[in-house]
């Protein structure tokens, strides 16, 4: 009877340790939501990470989540340990001027006018 008490307890601390490491990952991305936008002008915009990024086909975690050195983006490194806004606000060294509105509209729009896929209205983004 202890044993399995010991188990059980062992086996929910581990479930509930998985659901806490899952609250933070990117599959359960559904907007995105960066923190640097406190009053928003617009409706967030709805990105389910993961579907996304299949649906897409993008297999490189960096086409999104960059790093650059010296004016060049590194092919082997990556920041998706960071949000947009803490490389595209401040002005530390390292870091972009570029303003993160356009940093997000750069990227996002660029890559679906390019590919002719995906929107690129504001409606078509920011859904009410
Ligand atoms: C099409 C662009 C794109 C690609 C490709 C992409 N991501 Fe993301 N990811 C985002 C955006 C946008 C956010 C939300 C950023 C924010 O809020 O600052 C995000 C957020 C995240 C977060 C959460 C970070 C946080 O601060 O909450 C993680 C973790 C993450 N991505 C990992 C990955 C991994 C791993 C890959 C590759 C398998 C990947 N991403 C590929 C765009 C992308
Ligand atoms: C670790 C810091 C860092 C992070 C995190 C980061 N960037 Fe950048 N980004 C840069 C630097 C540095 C440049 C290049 C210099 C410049 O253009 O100002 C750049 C360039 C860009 C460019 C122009 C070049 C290109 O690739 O088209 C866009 C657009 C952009 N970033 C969007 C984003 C978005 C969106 C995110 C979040 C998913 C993000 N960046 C995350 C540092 C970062
Ligand atoms: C490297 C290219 C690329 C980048 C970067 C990119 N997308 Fe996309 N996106 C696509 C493609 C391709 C599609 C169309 C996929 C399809 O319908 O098969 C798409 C479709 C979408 C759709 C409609 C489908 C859906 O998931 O509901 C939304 C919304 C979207 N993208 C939002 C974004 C946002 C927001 C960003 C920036 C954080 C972004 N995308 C960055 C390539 C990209
Ligand atoms: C491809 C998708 C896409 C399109 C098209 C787009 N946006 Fe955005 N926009 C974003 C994303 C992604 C963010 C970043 C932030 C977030 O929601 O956290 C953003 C942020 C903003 C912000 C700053 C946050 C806020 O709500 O105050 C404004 C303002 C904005 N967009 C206005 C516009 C306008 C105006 C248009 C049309 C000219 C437009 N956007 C088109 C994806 C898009």
């Amino acid at each position: 009877m202890r044993k399995t008490l010991g188990l059980l307890f062992l086996f929910s601390f581990l479930a509930a340790s998985l659901v806490g490491f899952s609250a933070y990952c990117q599959e359960d991305i559904s907007f995105v939501g960066d923190s640097a936008f406190t009053e928003r002008m617009r409706p967030s915009v709805p990105f389910l990470h993961d579907d996304h990024n299949e649906m897409a086909n993008i297999e490189d975690c960096n086409e999104c989540h960059h790093v650059w050195e010296d004016g060049k983006k590194l092919e082997w490194d990556s920041s998706e340990d960071k949000e947009c806004s803490e490389c595209h606000l401040s002005q530390e060294s390292g870091d972009s001027d570029m303003d993160l509105i356009k940093a997000y509209h750069n990227m996002c729009k660029e890559c679906h006018i390019g590919q002719k896929a995906g929107p690129v209205q504001c409606s078509e983004c920011h859904i009410k």
